[in-house]
């Protein structure tokens, strides 16, 4: 009985990794391909205009998520004109390679300061874990890291999954019962982790 339900899973799992393997993409073809993005997202503290918040940090990020998320972007599934005119020619190499790049950042030697209570969003985050990792550094390649994303940038996506901006059937359930101090609180513990992301920086 165990047996005969475990295979299937087994061989979507063979799958699922000859996939990746398959796809892979080339860190250095990435760093060049990312000169276009630099401006934005290698610039310390560089803030989207209206609303207003930081562009969020994608070094050492999950090369599947990167995938996801400007594939979402080029197919306007998550609305941002800028990211959909960015990721608009993207082939999917370029978003293979451009992801194996970020996601071969190290990650931040230090915990970033944050403006909310860590305490708090500690208290409140065992809904998260499961998918996140209790410190937002979980290890499922397809859930984003958040720790040491931008404190602001965590707010504002997670209140426009809340709002229905950005759709995901997952995260959109995960985010309407919360509260706006809860949103808060949420934010500044994850964006407090230590080991987090980290602005890229190309010399
Ligand atoms: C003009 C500034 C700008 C440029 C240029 C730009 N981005 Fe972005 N990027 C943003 C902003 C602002 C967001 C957050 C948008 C949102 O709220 O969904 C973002 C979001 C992203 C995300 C989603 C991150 C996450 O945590 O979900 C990825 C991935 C990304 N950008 C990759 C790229 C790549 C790759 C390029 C170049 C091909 C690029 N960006 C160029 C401003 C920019
Ligand atoms: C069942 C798995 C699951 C759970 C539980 C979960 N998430 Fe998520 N989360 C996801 C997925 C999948 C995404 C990417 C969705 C997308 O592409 O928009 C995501 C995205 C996010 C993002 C956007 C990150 C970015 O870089 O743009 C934030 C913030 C977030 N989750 C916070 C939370 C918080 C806070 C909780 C607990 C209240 C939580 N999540 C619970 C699966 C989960």
């Amino acid at each position: 009985m165990t047996r005969s339900l475990l295979r299937p899973f087994a061989i979507l799992m063979i799958c699922g990794l000859a996939g990746v393997a398959q796809a892979a993409g080339n860190p250095d073809a990435g760093k060049t391909k990312f000169a276009t993005c630099a401006g934005c997202h290698a610039i310390p503290g560089y803030t989207n205009v209206y609303p207003t918040y930081h562009v969020p940090r994608l070094g050492g990020q999950k090369a599947e998520y990167i995938v996801t998320a400007l594939k979402a972007y080029q197919a306007g599934e998550r609305t941002h004109p800028t990211m959909h005119a960015n990721a608009f020619q993207l082939s999917e190499q370029d978003m293979q390679d451009i992801a194996a790049y970020l996601a071969s950042f190290e990650s931040a030697a230090a915990p970033y300061p944050v403006q909310g209570d860590v305490a708090a969003g500690k208290a409140k985050n065992t809904a998260c874990v499961a998918c996140h990792g209790a410190d937002g550094n979980g290890n499922v390649p397809i859930y984003p890291r958040l720790a040491g994303q931008h404190e602001d940038y965590l707010r504002t996506v997670l209140q426009h999954y809340q709002s229905g901006k950005r759709k995901n059937p997952i995260m959109s359930g995960m985010a309407k019962p919360l509260s706006k101090q809860d949103i808060a609180d949420l934010a500044a513990y994850y964006a407090s982790q230590p080991k987090g992301l980290v602005t890229v920086q190309q010399e």
